[in-house]
C-alpha cells in the first residue's frame, strides 16, 4: 500500500526519492508525489495520480533542492487523481502520510469551522493543518526538536487510527519529522552525513544498511548529521541502529521482464533456503529454532488453527492438511479477516498460526491481538523477518525466501508450503508419525529443488497453453483435497494478474451448481495428483467433457486424451508434498497470460503487496 521515501542532505534529494518511491512501487499505489525545500527556500511539490516513472519524467523545470519527502499513495478516502495525492501542504508545511485516520471527518468539520480550506478529499490533508497549526509554522531550527514533538503529538493527540507519518515544512529548510503511530513501519536510514527515512526499507538499502525502526508512538526529527527521537510526551529515546542484511538482487529484476516470473525461477533456491539447516536425519524430523513449543507442549496440542489472508490463506490450507495428515491433529485454515469479528472461541489446547509475507497485513495483525488478548498461543509463519507479526507472535518459522517485490506471490507461497511441510513433521514426530515416514517426507523434501527446476523447464509450453487460455474470458480450476486449495491458488494467480475471470471449486462440487456454466466457452483447469482421489477426479473430467468443455489437465501421469484437451506433467513427489509442485505451472499459466493481454504483471490494478488497512 502507501510507501513514504524521505532525504536530509546537502545532494538533491529529487533522484534519491524517485529511485526510493520506484522501490516501493511493489507495494501497490495509485498516483505519487514530491515535496522539496528548493535551494531559494521555498516548499516546492509536484504530484500526480501517475507511475513514478511519468512524475519523474513530468518535473517542472528546475525542481530540485532538498530536503524533500515522497510518497506512493493506494487510495482510501477519496478516489485516486492529482489532488488527492500526497504529499498535502498548509502554508510551510508538508505532509505524507500512509494509513486511516478515523476521525478525520470529525476533524475535518472542527478544522473548517475554524476557516480551514480543505484542497483534497483525503484524510490525510487533516494532519497538514494540524500540524500547521501546532507549529505555529515553525519554530526557529534549534527549538525543531520540541516543535516536532508538539506538532507530532499534536497530530497523535488528536487524531485516531494509526499510521506512519512524514512531514516537512520549510520554516528551517534543514528538517523533516518523522512519526509512528501503529503498525505501518517508519525506517530511519543513517547515511554519510545524510539521513533517509521510508516505510520500507527497499526504499533505502541503495543508500545505507544502517537503520533505525521507529516504534509504535514515536516521533523523529531527521537532520543531516543526525536524528532525534522522541516519545508523544516529549521524553527522548534512544535507539541503536540496526545492520539489514538484504540482498540487493532481490530488489532488482536481474534481467528479467517482470519480478514476478524472476520469483518464480527464484523457486529452487527459496525451497532450498526454507530448508536448509532444518532437517534432522538423525531423528527423521524437522528442527525448527525459532518455534519457542518444546515437545510436551507440542504433545499437548490438540488443534491447529491457521490464519491468513489471500495466497497466505490458501497456503496456510496445504498447512492445514499437512498437519492433518503428518500429525494427525485436526487443522484447518481461516481467513484472518473473517476470524477477527466473528468473536472467536479461543481454546487452550489450540495451536493458532498467523501466516503472512510480509508480516504487515492489518487483518492477520488485528487476528493475532484478539487472539493473545483471549490468552490464546500464536506462532507465525512469516517472511518479513522483525515484521509486526513476527514481533507479535511467540515465535514460529520464517520463511527466508528474501524480498518479494511482485505483488502476487509465488515463491513465498511455495516457501509457506514448505515451512508447514516441516511444521507438520516436527509436530508429526512429537505426535505420531513413524520414523520411516519422517525419513520419506524427509527425503520428498530434500528432491522438491530439483523438481521446481524440471517443471520451469515445462515454460515453453505452459507459455503456450497459457496464450491459449487467454482468449477466453472466464475459466473454472478444480481439485480435490490435497488439489483444492492449490486450485484456488490457482485461480486467484490468475485473475489477479490477468484479470480473467477465475473460479475455484471443489472438483466434487462442480456438479452441486457450477456445472451450468460448462460448455466450449469455459475451459476447466483441473488439478489431478495421482493419489486416492484420482480416479473420481477422472470422473469429474468425463462429466466437463461431456458438455464439450475444455480441460487443461496440471498433474501426474499421462491422461487419455479424449479426458484432457492438454496435459501439464508435474514430476511425483511423496503424496502429501505433491501440492506444492502443482503450484508452480499455474504460476507460469497466470504469468505468461497476463503478458499475453499486456497487463502490468507486476503491479496489478486495484491491488497492493502489504493491506495494512482494514
Ligand atoms: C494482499 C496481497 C496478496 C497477499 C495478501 C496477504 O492482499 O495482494 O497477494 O496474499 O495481501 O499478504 P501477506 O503479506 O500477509 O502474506
Amino acid at each position: 500500500m502507501c510507501g513514504i521515501v524521505a532525504h536530509v542532505g546537502s545532494r538533491d534529494c529529487v533522484p534519491i526519492l524517485l529511485e526510493g518511491l520506484a522501490q516501493l512501487e511493489y507495494r501497490g499505489y495509485d498516483s505519487a508525489g514530491l515535496a522539496v525545500v528548493s535551494r531559494s527556500g521555498g516548499l516546492r511539490v509536484h504530484k500526480a495520480k501517475s507511475r513514478v516513472a511519468g512524475l519523474g519524467s513530468n518535473l517542472p523545470a528546475r525542481f530540485k533542492g532538498g530536503p524533500g519527502i515522497g510518497h506512493t499513495r493506494w487510495a482510501t478516502h477519496g478516489e485516486p487523481n492529482d489532488i488527492n495525492a500526497h504529499p498535502h501542504v498548509v502554508g510551510p508545511v508538508a505532509v505524507v502520510h500512509n494509513g486511516i485516520i478515523e476521525n478525520a471527518d470529525e476533524l475535518r468539520a472542527k478544522l473548517i469551522a475554524e476557516g480551514a480550506e480543505f484542497a483534497s478529499e483525503t484524510d490525510s490533508e487533516v494532519l497538514a493543518h494540524l500540524i500547521a497549526r501546532a507549529s505555529g509554522y515553525l519554530p526557529a531550527p534549534d527549538a525543531a526538536a520540541d516543535g516536532t514533538t508538539r506538532q507530532a503529538s499534536a497530530v497523535a493527540n488528536d487524531g485516531t487510527g494509526q499510521g506512519g507519518l512524514e512531514g516537512q515544512d520549510d520554516g528551517t529548510g534543514q528538517a523533516t519529522r518523522a512519526g509512528k503511530r501503529g503498525d505501518d513501519p517508519v525506517v530511519l536510514g543513517i547515511g554519510d552525513k545524510e539521513m533517509f527515512v521510508a516505510s520500507d526499507v527497499a526504499a533505502l538499502v541503495r543508500y545505507t544498511r544502517q537503520v533505525v525502526h521507529l516504534d509504535d508512538g514515536e516521533v523523529a526529527t531527521v537532520r543531516a548529521d543526525g536524528f532525534h527521537t522522541s516519545t508523544l510526551d516529549a521524553r527522548t529515546t534512544t535507539h541503536e541502529p540496526s545492520l539489514i542484511d538484504a540482498d540487493l538482487g532481490s530488489y532488482t529484476a536481474d534481467g528479467y521482464t517482470h519480478f514476478m516470473r524472476k520469483e518464480i525461477h527464484e523457486q529452487p533456491r527459496t525451497v532450498e533456503r526454507a530448508l536448509r539447516g532444518r532437517l534432522e536425519e538423525r531423528f527423521n524430523t524437522a528442527h525448527l529454532g525459532g518455534l519457542n513449543i518444546d515437545a510436551r507442549e507440542a504433545r499437548a496440542i490438540r488443534r491447529v488453527k491457521i490464519l491468513g489472508c489471500g495466497s497466505a490463506y490458501y497456503a496456510g490450507q496445504v498447512g492445514a492438511q499437512l498437519i492433518e495428515e503428518l500429525a494427525r491433529i485436526p487443522a484447518n485454515a481461516e481467513p484472518a479477516s473473517e476470524f477477527r469479528y466473528r468473536n472467536p472461541v479461543v481454546e487452550a489446547d489450540t495451536l493458532y498460526v498467523a501466516v503472512s509475507q510480509s508480516g504487515e497485513t492489518h487483518d492477520t495483525l488485528a487476528a493475532v491481538r484478539e487472539l493473545k488478548r483471549k490468552g490464546g498461543r500464536v506462532i507465525g509463519v512469516v517472511n518479513a523477518v522483525g515484521s509486526a507479526i513476527a514481533r507479535e507472535c511467540e515465535g514460529g518459522v520464517y520463511l527466508h525466501a528474501g524480498p518479494e517485490i511482485s505483488v502476487t506471490s509465488t515463491k513465498t507461497f511455495t516457501a509457506t508450503c514448505v515451512a508447514f511441510s516441516l511444521l507438520a513433521l516436527h509436530l508429526g514426530r512429537i505426535h505420531d508419525l513413524s520414523p520411516a515416514d519422517g525419513a520419506r517426507v524427509i527425503a520428498g523434501l530434500r528432491a522438491l529443488p530439483g523438481q521446481v527446476t524440471q517443471i520451469l523447464g515445462e515454460e515453453e509450453r505452459i507459455t503456450e497453453l497459457a496464450r491459449d487460455l487467454a482468449g477466453y474470458p472466464s475459466m473454472f480450476f478444480v481439485g480435490r483435497v490435497r488439489g483444492w486449495p492449490i486450485a484456488r491458488e490457482g485461480a486467484q494467480k490468475l485473475k489477479e494478474v490477468s484479470y480473467l475471470h477465475a473460479e475455484a471449486y471443489p472438483a466434487s462440487e462442480l456438479k452441486h451448481g457450477p456445472l451450468a456454466l460448462v460448455g466450449p466457452d469455459l475451459p476447466t483447469v483441473a488439478v489431478l495428483p495421482d493419489d486416492e482421489l484420482r480416479d473420481k477426479n477422472i470422473s469429474t473430467l468425463g462429466e466437463i467433457k461431456a458438455r464439450r468443455g475444455r480441460i487443461l489437465v496440471v498433474g501426474h501421469g499421462t491422461l487419455d486424451p479424449r479426458l484432457a484437451d492438454d496435459m501439464v506433467e508435474v514430476p511425483k513427489n511423496e503424496p502429501e508434498l505433491d501440492p506444492i509442485l502443482l503450484s508452480v505451472p499455474l504460476q507460469l499459466l497466470a504469468y505468461h497470460a497476463a503478458v499475453r493481454l499486456g497487463n502490468d504483471v507486476d503491479k496489478p490494478r486495484n491491488l497492493a503487496k502489504s493491506v495494512t488497512v482494514e
